[in-house]
């Protein structure tokens, strides 16, 4: 399962002003897009931004911005997704990123959220670099509190599913790992042995691939 083909089940993405907050390098940005979305890729790291305007199709709008404070009109959207980055978002601004969600959705707009479990084979291995088992434990709470409240955002589904992904070489994983955030890769370098050792001992190779699997858990909420 991947993140916009169990999104397409529950939103029809065909011409929606959709927000990708938290892109990365746009990966799903680019994806969202295929689908038919008109879509703004935010990212808070200005030297992602830049690679991302290098590397997108034109039709995907790349700005940079924060989670707290989106670049974006009010009533704007009709659809805000967050895939692996809400918990990347300081804690000190998250309940702010909601608000901020709610100020550029338009009424009846949805809010897509997907989190990471502190899990999986994927997690055992960058756990060795960063272990995010507190900040994923709190997204994960956070979003079962936002369903809960009967305030501003209504829970329509969750979705639990394993996004995996194929790392043919050691490299491969070295460079998407640091590529989230660079501060990790002094880390990696410093205990470079027992990262491979985990990461050779962790991989899936049962269907001929070189697979890390990650389960997760989609939100996917209506403004009220
Ligand atoms: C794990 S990456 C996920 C990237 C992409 N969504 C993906 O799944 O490939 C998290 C991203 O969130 C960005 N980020 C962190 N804090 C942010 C904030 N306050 N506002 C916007 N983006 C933020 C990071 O720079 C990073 O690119």
């Amino acid at each position: 399962m991947g993140h916009i083909e169990h999104l397409s089940t529950l939103f029809d993405l065909k011409n929606k002003a959709v927000a990708d907050v938290g892109a990365g390098s746009g990966a799903f940005s680019v994806q969202l897009s295929q689908a038919g979305a008109i879509v703004s890729a935010i990212e808070i790291d200005p030297d992602k931004v830049a690679a991302a305007r290098e590397k997108l199709p034109s039709g995907v709008a790349v700005l940079e911005g924060r989670a707290e404070a989106l670049p974006l009109a009010d009533g704007s959207q009709d659809l805000l997704c967050y895939f692996f980055s809400f918990h990347h978002v300081p804690q000190e601004v998250q309940t702010l990123a909601l608000h901020e969600a709610c100020r550029v959705l338009n009424p009846g707009g949805r809010l897509h959220i997907v989190e990471p479990y502190p899990y999986g084979s994927m997690f055992d291995v960058v756990r060795l670099v960063e272990d995010e088992t507190v900040v994923r434990t709190r997204s994960h709470q956070i979003m079962a509190t936002l369903a809960q409240n009967g305030g501003t955002f209504e829970l329509l589904d969750k979705a639990e599913y394993t996004l995996s992904r194929s790392y043919p070489a050691f490299e491969d994983f070295l460079k998407q790992v640091v590529r989230v955030d660079p501060a990790r890769k002094r880390i990696f370098e410093e205990n470079r042995a027992e990262v491979e050792e985990r990461f050779e001992e962790s991989l899936d190779r049962s269907s001929g691939g070189h697979l890390l699997h990650q389960p997760c858990a989609a939100y996917h909420f209506r403004k009220r």
